[in-house]
C-alpha cells in the first residue's frame, strides 16, 4: 500500500530526512514513532504530497506521490498534526464540505458524513460551531475529516494529542474497529497505545530508521527482560547472599520490605532464565515465596533504549 524508497528531504540548514526505505502493506497498522524533530510530520507529508522530497521517491497504492499526486491521493485519509479545521462552520456541515472537496456527491457524500460522525462519536455535537468545541472533539472532527471518503489508507500524525485518558481508550479502540477495514500509519508518542494496536512499530531518529518490527520483538531483545521479581518471607540478606550463589544473577536489589516479606528485583545474563533455580532454593531452604514474576520491557522502554543509542550528540 506505501513504498517509500530512498526518500530525502533537505532543509536549508539541515536534512530532515535522510535516505528512508519502507513499506507498509495492506491492512497493516504500523505505528510511526521518534523523539521530537526525528523527522515523522516531514514523511507524512510527503506521503500525502503536501511537500516535495529532495530526492527519492514514495508511491500509495502503486501511485507515485508526485507523477500521479491525485490518484495517490484519493486513497489516502490524512489527518495533519495541528487540524485545520474552519471556525464559523458547523461540525456536520463542515464535514459535507470536505466530503465535496473530496469529491462525493448527494447520497454518497451524505453517507461518507453520517458513517464519520457515527464513528468518531460526534452526533451529539454534529449542529455545534466549530468554534465552540473542545481540543478532543476537534481532534475528533479531524479524524471524521480523514474518514469521510472511507479511504483505504488512513495517514494519522499525533491523532490523540491533547485527548483525556477516556478519550485516548476510546480512540484505541477505535482504531482496532478501524482497522480491519483500513491499512494505518500512526504517528504518536502515547507507546502504550503503539503496543496495543500495531503489527509493526517504525522508529525514526535524526531523520533515520532505527527500527523497524513488531512491539513485541522489539522490547523483547531488551536487557531488562532479564529482570525477576520475588516477595519472599525472610529476612532480605540472607535471602541476597543465597541467591547471588545461583550461576547467571548479575545483582539482587532490595526493593522493599513489608512487615516480614522482602521484596527484590533480580539481574540475570542476558538469556538465563533463573526461575526455575530460585523456586528450588525457597523450596530447599524452606522460605516462604508468594510471587515471582518476569518483568517484561515495555515499548517504552525499548523506545528510549534504541533511540538514546541512536543519537548523536546526547
Ligand atoms: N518548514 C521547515 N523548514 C525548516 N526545517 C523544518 C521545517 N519543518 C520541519 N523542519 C525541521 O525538520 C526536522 C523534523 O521535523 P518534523 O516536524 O518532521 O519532526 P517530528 O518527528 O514530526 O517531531 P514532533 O514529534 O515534534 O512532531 C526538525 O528538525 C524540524 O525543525
Ligand atoms: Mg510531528
Amino acid at each position: 500500500m506505501i513504498k517509500v524508497s530512498n526518500l530525502s528531504k533537505q532543509y536549508v540548514e539541515r536534512a530532515a530526512i535522510d535516505n528512508i526505505s519502507f513499506e507498509v502493506e495492506s491492512g497493516e497498522i504500523v505505528g510511526f514513532l521518534g523523539p521530537n524533530g526525528a523527522g515523522k510530520t516531514t514523511t507524512l507529508r510527503m506521503l500525502t504530497g503536501y511537500i516535495p522530497p529532495t530526492s527519492g521517491n514514495a508511491s500509495i497504492g502503486g501511485h507515485d506521490v508526485f507523477s500521479e499526486s491525485i490518484k495517490a491521493r484519493q486513497k489516502i485519509g490524512y489527518m495533519p498534526e495541528n487540524v485545520p479545521l474552519y471556525d464559523d462552520m458547523r461540525v456536520r456541515e463542515y464535514l459535507r464540505f470536505r466530503a465535496e472537496l473530496k469529491g462525493l456527491r448527494g447520497q454518497e457524500a451524505r453517507q461518507g458524513v453520517s458513517e464519520a460522525i457515527d464513528l468518531c462519536g460526534l452526533k451529539q455535537i454534529r449542529r455545534q460551531m466549530i468554534s465552540s468545541l473542545s481540543k478532543g472533539y476537534r481532534q475528533r472532527v479531524g479524524l471524521a475529516d480523514a474518514l469521510v471518503n472511507n479511504p483505504e489508507l488512513l495517514i494519522l500524525d499525533e491523532p490523540t494529542n491533547g485527548l483525556d485518558p477516556n478519550q485516548i481508550r476510546r480512540f484505541r479502540e477505535l482504531i482496532k474497529q478501524l482497522g480491519i477495514r483500513h491499512t494505518i500509519l500512526i504517528s504518536t508518542h502515547i507507546l502504550s497505545e503503539v503496543e496495543m494496536t500495531c503489527n509493526r512499530v517504525i522508529i525514526l531518529n535524526e531523520g533515520k530508521i532505527i527500527a523497524n518490527d513488531k512491539p513485541k520483538d522489539l522490547s523483547r531483545e531488551l536487557r531488562s527482560a532479564n529482570t525477576i521479581s520475588i516477595e519472599v518471607k525472610i529476612p532480605t540478606e540472607t535471602a541476597q547472599n543465597l541467591i547471588n550463589a545461583i550461576p547467571g544473577i548479575k545483582k539482587v536489589t532490595k526493593e522493599h520490605q513489608v512487615e516480614e516479606w522482602s521484596h527484590l528485583t533480580i539481574r540475570t545474563e542476558p538469556g538465563n532464565d533463573v526461575r526455575e533455580s530460585i523456586v528450588h532454593l525457597a523450596n530447599a531452604q524452606g522460605w516462604p515465596l508468594r510471587e515471582i514474576r518476569t518483568q517484561y520491557a515495555t515499548l517504552e522502554d525499548a523506545f528510549v533504549e534504541i533511540t538514546q543509542a541512536n543519537t548523536s550528540n546526547s
